[in-house]
């Protein structure tokens, strides 16, 4: 006789299309069962967190691989069992990091396989809920400023302290994202100008941010002009987590030439207009598991990145816990959509 098949909760996108809320839903599905996969790690999920992909794969239709595909990308949680190939983390440890989405099967469920290399230790100063809210957030910024984005002829070095003081704009600097780039573009030795809304500037210099500007001011431009100029140095470098027009905008403000040119890291579009002496690079944290490069490189810096997010320490996002059990995720999905502001939206399943 088969063995019944143990099932779990889990969010779930059943279609997609505009109206995304309609096609997430609660479904039971099959609970991992056996051993995983040889370099993969079973996680009990004790906290997961919620980002605009979850929505926008379902609204724009993007990588939902397969029928009813789980949601969710942000874990933390214990590891409960190793596939063949795994040393470097064991049965009990804590751990956060984040599913690669071209695996679809994603973290809005009590238990899954995860790749050994997408997670990390936990350290001691974030507790679930917080660590929960960096692993999407901390990568971006990680392929974004150190291994997507040139420097002066070179990648920026991923070493503390290294940029002697350059200037380097964060647009969307309250964002998820923005909020790790500011805290390791200032451990890199940049000198961080952060946009963002006026109530979140003392805590984005407390990330790090040498200066903050207000994107609702009217010289917006003339401030962040200011801002490089005290810096002694030309602005070359900016990281935008907003928009197309966002990024557009951060280009024009480079001050770049043929000698010396500029780059602006997105990470939603690449705009149609080009700005003289301005490179745009799109940084994408998905399919990193089916990308010899990406995954390369994650093999590559892990232990850095380990490291810097105990030694800086690297703060999470602030966290809003929006409940305890997955029904609270399509709601959560609604909010995020309609926009937060310096916050994550988090699930908390080990209180529930
Ligand atoms: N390519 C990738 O691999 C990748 C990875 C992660 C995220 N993303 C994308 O990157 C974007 C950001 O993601 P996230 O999770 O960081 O977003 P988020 O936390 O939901 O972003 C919300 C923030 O956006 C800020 N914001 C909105 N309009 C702004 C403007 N005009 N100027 C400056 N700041 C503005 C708000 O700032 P205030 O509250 O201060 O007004 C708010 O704090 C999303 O589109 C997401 O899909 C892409």
């Amino acid at each position: 006789m088969a063995e019944a098949t143990t099932t779990q909760k889990a969010v779930v996108a059943t279609g997609t299309g505009e109206d995304f809320g309609s096609h997430i839903v609660i479904a039971d599905v099959a609970a991992p069962a056996g051993s995983p996969a040889d370099g993969f790690v079973r996680v009990k999920v004790a906290a997961a967190a919620l980002n605009p992909v979850d929505w926008k794969m379902v609204k724009y239709n993007f990588l939902v691989a397969v029928e009813n595909q789980v949601l969710g990308c942000d874990v933390a949680g214990t590891v409960v069992a190793l596939g063949a190939g795994v040393d470097e983390l064991a049965v009990g440890d804590e751990v956060f990091g984040f599913q690669s989405i071209d695996i679809a099967n994603g973290t809005f469920q009590d238990v899954l396989d995860i790749p050994a290399y997408l997670l990390l230790k936990r350290p001691a100063h974030l507790s679930a809920t917080e660590a929960a809210t960096l692993p999407v957030a901390l990568y971006t910024a990680v392929f974004g400023i150190f291994r997507d984005q040139p420097g002066a002829g070179a990648s920026h070095a991923f070493e503390r302290d290294a940029a002697g003081g350059a200037p380097f704009l964060v647009w969307g600097g309250s964002s998820s994202v923005g909020q790790v780039v500011i805290q390791l573009a200032a451990a890199a030795g940049f000198h961080v100008i952060a946009v963002a809304s006026a109530k979140q500037h003392s805590y984005l210099r407390e990330l790090g941010a040498a200066v903050t500007v207000d994107y609702h001011d009217d010289d917006v431009d003339a401030q962040i002009r200011a801002a490089a100029e005290a810096a002694g140095a030309p602005l070359r470098y900016a990281f935008d987590t907003v928009s197309v027009a966002t990024t557009l905008r951060s280009a024009k403000l480079l001050d770049a030439s043929a000698d010396a040119p500029g780059f602006v890291t997105t990470i939603t579009d690449v705009p149609e207009e080009a700005v003289a002496n301005v490179s745009v690079i799109h940084t994408l944290m998905a399919n990193i598991h089916a990308d010899g490069d990406k995954k390369a490189f994650m093999l590559d810096a892990r232990k850095k990145i380990a490291a810097w997010v105990a030694e800086l320490p690297v703060k999470s996002n602030p966290v809003t816990v929006i409940g305890t059990t997955w029904d609270a995720v399509p709601a959560g999905l609604e909010r995020q959509h309609a926009g937060v502001s310096c916050t994550k939206l988090v699930i908390d399943r080990a209180e529930a």
